[in-house]
């Protein structure tokens, strides 16, 4: 890599404790100004002229409105480029599309299958480069979550939010969505507890990714794991599933609804596993029933529509910090 290499943003594993906690924060102030009607001096118009590529592969509501959303907000020009647009994956390999996207615009912003190829995009780029989700990985979709979990919380202070001691119990698949939360975990000192059939469980390699990221945390969070919900559920103060189908295990849906039969979230099934009196339901969208019932979903311990809106805001924060500061996160 060059002295000039740009510092691109492809999982929570990239940031320090401090930097994640500062990219939350940072959403959090955004979001007050911006709703309270100023763009903060600082934002205003830092991407006037600028653009940034959206190479999704694969499908996006939350995402795609907010990283458009997010682009417009500072000035900038969001341009999407879907698989069926560009020459990408047909004609032309990823680096030769990242030279040449990198080349003409500011920043790239890659939904992609495999993580290699977000990698790989990375690799070649002479922008930044924000994963908007791979097989491995959604950083974006942490922000989010841990700004609705300090908002919920009032537990914004402090170099790691405050967040310590915390418990999440995640039932249901492993998952893009849960390994950069487990990253996460480890850096702020949250405890993580994971329900999965066993069959379905963390790979060995991506358990080794978590359990490094204790190295450097002031206070490291912890991982365990089982195969029975309730063991994951007891005393947990948050209680997050996603999909059991995740964009392109389609061919094995049936399969899988089979495996995760009786991880279906339920307030029954909370009560009974003796989850903490005020838990709370998360979940990154989209939702389907087998993974939770509406009684949760749509109840009042759900805060899943204010974590989707929360995109935005930390979007924001991701683009400012890599975009318009080049990395720096202060
Ligand atoms: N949560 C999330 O990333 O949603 P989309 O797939 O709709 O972008
Ligand atoms: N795990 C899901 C998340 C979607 C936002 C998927 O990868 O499809």
């Amino acid at each position: 890599t060059s002295p000039f290499a740009p510092r691109h943003f492809l999982s929570i594993a990239d940031l320090t404790p401090q930097e994640l906690a500062t990219l939350v924060r940072n959403a959090h102030r955004h979001k007050q100004a911006i709703k309270s009607g100023s763009v903060p001096k600082n934002l205003l118009g830092a991407l006037a002229g600028k653009t940034i590529t959206m190479t999704f592969n694969k499908r996006s509501t939350r995402t795609r409105v907010s990283t458009e959303a997010a682009v417009a907000t500072l000035g900038g020009h969001p341009m999407f480029l879907g698989k069926d647009d560009i020459q990408l994956g047909v004609n032309e390999s990823v680096m030769d599309t990242s030279i040449i996207i990198s080349s003409m615009t500011d920043g790239i912003v890659a939904r992609v299958g495999p993580h290699s190829e977000v990698a790989d995009l990375a690799k070649h780029s002479s922008v930044p480069v924000i994963n908007a989700l791979c097989n491995d990985y959604h950083p974006l979709q942490h922000l989010a979550d841990l700004l609705t979990i300090t908002e919920t919380r009032t537990a914004t202070s402090g170099p790691t939010l405050g967040l310590e001691g915390l418990k999440i119990a995640w039932v249901g698949d492993s998952n893009n969505v849960l390994y950069d939360m487990c990253i996460g975990a480890m850096k702020l000192g949250i405890n993580m507890a994971v329900a999965t059939p066993s069959a379905y469980s963390i790979p060995q390699y991506m358990k080794d990714i978590i359990q490094s990221q204790a190295a450097t945390a002031p206070r490291p969070g912890t991982l365990t794991e089982t195969t029975v919900p309730e063991e994951a559920i007891r005393d947990a103060d948050i209680i997050v599933t996603d999909t059991w189908v995740s964009m392109g295990q389609e061919a094995e849906a049936k399969e899988r609804l089979r495996a995760f039969a009786g991880y279906q979230v339920t307030n029954e099934l909370a009560q009974r596993a003796g989850a903490k009196e005020n838990w709370q339901f998360m979940h990154c969208l989209p939702r389907h029933q087998e993974e939770v019932n509406d009684e949760v979903f749509y109840g009042p311990r759900s805060v899943v529509f204010r974590e989707g809106e929360n995109r935005l805001w930390t979007m924001i924060s991701a683009l400012e910090a890599f975009v318009v500061n080049k990395g720096k996160i202060v």
